[in-house]
């Protein structure tokens, strides 16, 4: 595959240590996330019925997203801490235009 074909995200861990992932474009989030070690706990392997995959996305990305689905909403609703950026990363299918997003890891 080529470089074409990779993309970078910048995710902040709980300790607030930023790392720099490479994914495949149309990868999952959350699967590249889970996939460097990075702390999240994913309980329902994307399924959208757990909110552990709670991120909260920098907001200049916001439009670059598919708008949240009903069901992904009514997860957020469940978090902690849900903000106006909130996503599930189960849900965020990475495409070229997502390419340098920041997301903070927040869990449920
Ligand atoms: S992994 Fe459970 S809602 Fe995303």
């Amino acid at each position: 595959m080529s470089n074409d074909n990779k993309l970078t995200v910048q995710v902040q861990d709980s300790s607030k240590k930023w790392m720099e992932l490479k994914a495949d474009r149309d990868a999952v989030l959350m699967r590249v996330i889970t996939g460097a070690k990075m702390e999240m706990e994913a309980s329902c392997d994307g399924e959208c019925a757990c909110s552990t995959c709670h991120v909260y996305v920098d907001t200049i990305w916001l439009d670059h997203l598919e708008p949240p689905t009903d069901e992904e909403l009514m997860m957020i609703e469940y978090t902690d801490k849900p903000k106006a950026n909130s996503r599930l990363a189960c849900q965020i299918k990475l495409k070229p235009e997502l390419n340098g997003m920041r997301v903070q890891i927040v869990g449920k």
